[in-house]
């Protein structure tokens, strides 16, 4: 994927910069101050696009942004406080949570999984939503599943023993067990294309508002920094936890559809597979995981209540677009590509 377009003068000067080569631009070239955002960043477009870009880096790049840029100090200069802001933003939003030991991290996680109560986008999806509101919800959620996993690898060579085996055994499911044909973001792209989206990767980063890219940026978050390992399984516990019933529903609505039974197989498959992963992210992952560091239990259930709270700003968000009448996609690009 190429860069996408600015949205204000963070991702504005990112734009300009990275299209330079890394040597012809000092180090010393500032980044320009980051506003002070925090209490909403996950709503503020230029805040968030900025920091995926940072990020993307660290992925599969820009076509049109040299590699050497990916740790180069002008770009971690403006990463540093997109960071920091974005942090005292997901304390704001996730809450405030009583510690617990680490025997009860999976009860602890349990109950944070099944509290509900959020808006009911998969009820939705399954019973009312037309075909362009399916599509714009793939095309939301494509930002983060054509890299389906890949966020909590980084995780593995954080881990050792029977938790980076669990790590491990959730990852292979998610890449296919060795079969590229049957890896998550595999199966997703044939959704992508029962609707005749555009299944290149990236390919709706421009269409997408703050808010998906926000659910991006927290696990990029914890995944690159080495000291959130614990809220990054923690997350991952939670995508775990909260994805057979949903992903029920969200079937359900591509067969009211008219899609095949291989065009919506990613969310059968996630009903089948999500009811194993999610005993093993709880207790084999995130249960060893705080047994064997301690005060780390505080970390998981922070990364796990993150994730179900910017889940429920998505679907609020989503559904307040439909119910009004409006595309939840930016009017930057086609919200239909044609493959
Ligand atoms: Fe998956
Ligand atoms: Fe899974």
């Amino acid at each position: 994927m190429r860069l996408p377009p600015a949205r204000g003068v963070l991702s504005a000067w990112l734009n300009e910069t990275l299209r330079h080569s890394p040597p012809s631009i000092p180090a010393a070239v500032p980044a320009p101050p980051v506003p002070d955002v925090r209490l909403r960043a996950w709503e503020d477009e230029d805040f968030q696009l900025a920091l995926w870009c940072c990020y993307e880096l660290h992925y599969r790049g820009f076509e049109d942004v040299d590699e050497d840029w990916e740790w180069h100090p002008a770009v971690l200069g403006l990463r540093g406080p997109l960071e920091r802001q974005w942090l005292t933003a997901l304390r704001g939003l996730a809450g405030e949570h009583t510690s617990v030991a680490a025997p009860a991290v999976p009860a602890a996680l349990r109950e944070l999984t099944s509290r509900g109560g959020g808006p009911d986008l998969a009820g939705y999806l399954a019973r009312t939503a037309s075909r362009d509101q399916f599509a714009e919800f793939l095309g939301h959620r494509s930002v983060y599943q054509l890299k389906e996993a890949d966020p909590h690898s980084f995780g593995i060579p954080r881990l050792d023993g029977p938790a980076k085996a669990a790590l491990v055994e959730i990852q292979a499911d998610e890449y296919g067990g060795g079969r590229a044909e049957r890896m998550h973001s595999t199966l997703f792209r044939a959704a992508m294309r029962w609707l005749e989206l555009d299944d290149s990767y990236g390919s709706y980063v421009p269409a997408v508002p703050a808010v998906t890219l926000a659910v991006s940026n927290l696990m990029s978050f914890f995944a690159l920094h080495r000291r959130w390992t614990g809220a990054l399984l923690g997350h991952l516990a939670a995508l775990e936890m909260t994805s057979t019933s949903p992903n029920r529903l969200y079937a359900a609505g591509a067969r009211r559809l008219g899609a095949s039974a291989r065009e919506r197989w990613y969310f059968d498959e996630h009903v089948e597979a999500d009811a194993v992963h999610e005993q093993i992210a709880a207790h084999d992952l995130c249960g060893r995981y705080a047994a064997d560091h301690p005060g780390a239990a505080q970390d998981v259930l922070f990364g796990a209540a993150c994730c179900l709270a910017l889940d429920d700003v998505v679907a609020g968000y989503l559904l307040s677009c439909w119910q009004t009448g409006r595309s939840s996609l930016l009017p930057v690009a086609e919200p239909r590509i044609a493959v």
